[in-house]
């Protein structure tokens, strides 16, 4: 599909979540990638035209910050008063999803702090186009893990052990890695098996040296799936 046609996809399901659940008075949280910047883009126009009001946003990423100060939404801290109670929703986008709303996230090097807002947050809500649903996590888009560079050959030999095959994320305009915003790592790894991605999220987080991985399958959200007839569909689990 046109890389146009997929875009405006992105933004009528970015328009499509924040006009069906963001409430004025809302604690949000707001994703990071190139679908959630359509309802952070949402959010901003909502605001600027006082339709929406009294948000206290929390960004996932310096992305998502930029932007937001790019459309004068304020943004906070979660460790602040104004969300240290937490989230009552976040917007997000993911790079697969399952039939059981699973998740693989992180494609943009964000996970951690994804998955801080995601499992902060009363309710959830995704927002891809239909390329991004498969019916296997890990089979396609490979799961990513942010690790402490000094634990990255263990961390590699943990996941060899396991049967996965393993790459270094490397920077592009940078020789090297991609180093996190926390100062981390990515490996992207896959299995040529069928895994459980409950039990995969809860059990990699055992290797010493790991600090998140991209599976996101504890708060399952509601899935806005644009699709290619110009449609948007919402599936819930
Ligand atoms: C960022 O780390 C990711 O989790 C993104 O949310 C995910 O990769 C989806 O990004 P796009 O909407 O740009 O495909």
């Amino acid at each position: 599909m046109e890389q146009d046609a997929v875009s405006l996809m992105k933004e009528a399901a970015g328009k499509a979540v924040v006009d069906k659940m963001v409430k004025c008075g809302m604690k949000l949280g707001l994703g990071t990638g190139s679908t959630a910047i359509h309802a952070i883009r949402r959010v901003g126009e909502l605001l600027e035209q006082k339709t929406l009001y009294d948000i206290c946003v929390f960004a996932t990423s310096f992305q998502t910050e930029m932007e937001c100060e790019k459309l004068n939404i304020p943004f906070y801290s979660l460790n602040s008063k104004e969300l240290s109670s937490g989230l009552d929703l976040t917007i997000d986008g993911a790079d697969e999803v399952d039939p059981n709303n699973h998740l693989i996230k992180g494609g943009g090097g964000a996970l951690l702090i994804e998955k801080l807002a995601a499992y902060a947050s009363t309710d959830y809500a995704i927002i891809i186009d239909e390329s991004k649903l498969t019916d296997q996590l890990g089979g396609g888009f490979p799961v990513p893990l942010e690790v402490i560079p000094a634990a990255r050959v263990q961390v590699i030999r943990a996941l060899e052990k396991l049967g996965a095959s393993v790459t270094l994320r490397e920077a592009l305009r940078k020789a090297g890695p991609v180093i996190t915003e926390h100062g981390n790592i990515i490996l992207d790894f896959r299995f040529n098996f069928l895994i459980d991605p409950p039990l995969m999220e809860a059990d990699l987080n055992q290797i010493p040296g790991v600090v998140e991985n991209g599976f996101f399958t504890r708060n399952p959200p509601i899935v806005f799936i644009a699709r290619s007839d110009g449609t948007i569909e919402t599936r819930e689990h």
